[in-house]
């Protein structure tokens, strides 16, 4: 089965103001056009407050754009949320949900990931579920166990190839310049790959990213692991040029 095409997502986190967000996609979108055609789709995903900027910076170029998480309602009274359906009346085609800084800073429970994912999918989004274990649950031999939860509790049961990306992101590789190895990597990646077989019937093509500590240096070597569709950048994803230099990493693909 040929690879899915990567995805090379870039998650903002909470950072840039309009000036920056402004000239962040406007370099990536004039940088894209010097990638390799068709290797690598490009998703960036601003703080809440750019997204109408960046929509517009994006438009008309192959850059996709994202939100960082939604509500699982389509409206109501949620005071400083966002819904789904509004990240895709400005142009979103993606929004992460699950990553570990919202399970660890407000709590989200996978049950709570997968209401959400679901809002997206219903929306016309696609669903960038994020699953990871911290250092002590990998350290106390359970990455298994957790991801494995994780993935059965996070995903919503209607989910195809068309409405879902997995990224596996090791809580304790997020920002922390400490990278998972390739080995780390392709474990994790093919029980995943595995799992998603076991309840969907399009599961190959339902790309599964890494992220945690992706820059330049290393996305080579990540990229190329099996069951690697691309990777969720966060620090380097805030530099133009490294966030070009991880995408046109991205192996070429064969038909
Ligand atoms: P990082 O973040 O690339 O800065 O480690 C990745 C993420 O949190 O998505």
């Amino acid at each position: 089965m040929s690879k899915p095409r990567s995805l090379i997502a870039g998650n903002w986190k909470m950072n840039g103001l309009s000036a920056d967000g402004w000239a962040l996609a406007d370099a990536i979108v004039q940088g894209a056009r010097d990638l390799p055609a068709g290797r690598a789709e490009l998703l960036v995903c601003p703080p809440a407050t750019l997204i109408g900027l960046v929509a517009e910076a994006v438009t008309g170029s192959p850059v996709a754009l994202g939100g960082q998480d939604c509500h699982a309602d389509r409206s109501g009274a949620h005071t400083g949320d966002v819904s789904a359906a509004m990240l895709a009346d400005l142009g979103c085609r993606y929004v992460i949900v699950g990553h570990s800084e919202r399970r660890a800073d407000h709590g989200e429970s996978s049950a709570t990931v997968r209401a959400k994912a679901e809002a997206a999918q219903a929306a016309g989004l696609s669903a960038i579920v994020c699953v990871g274990e911290t250092w002590a649950e990998r350290e106390a031999g359970k990455t298994e166990e957790v991801v494995t939860a994780q993935v059965a509790e996070s995903l919503p049961a209607a989910s195809t190839s068309g409405n879902l990306v997995v990224a596996y992101e090791p809580v304790w590789a997020i920002g922390s310049g400490r990278t998972a190895t390739p080995e780390q990597v392709a474990e994790v990646h093919a029980l995943i790959r595995r799992q998603l077989g076991s309840r969907m019937d399009d599961a190959g093509a339902v790309r599964i990213l890494y992220g945690g500590s992706v820059k330049p240096a290393n996305a080579v070597e990540l990229l190329a692991v099996a069951h690697v569709d691309g990777a969720l950048v966060g620090g380097s994803s805030l530099k133009a040029g490294d966030f070009l230099a991880i995408a046109a990493a991205a192996p070429a693909q064969a038909g």
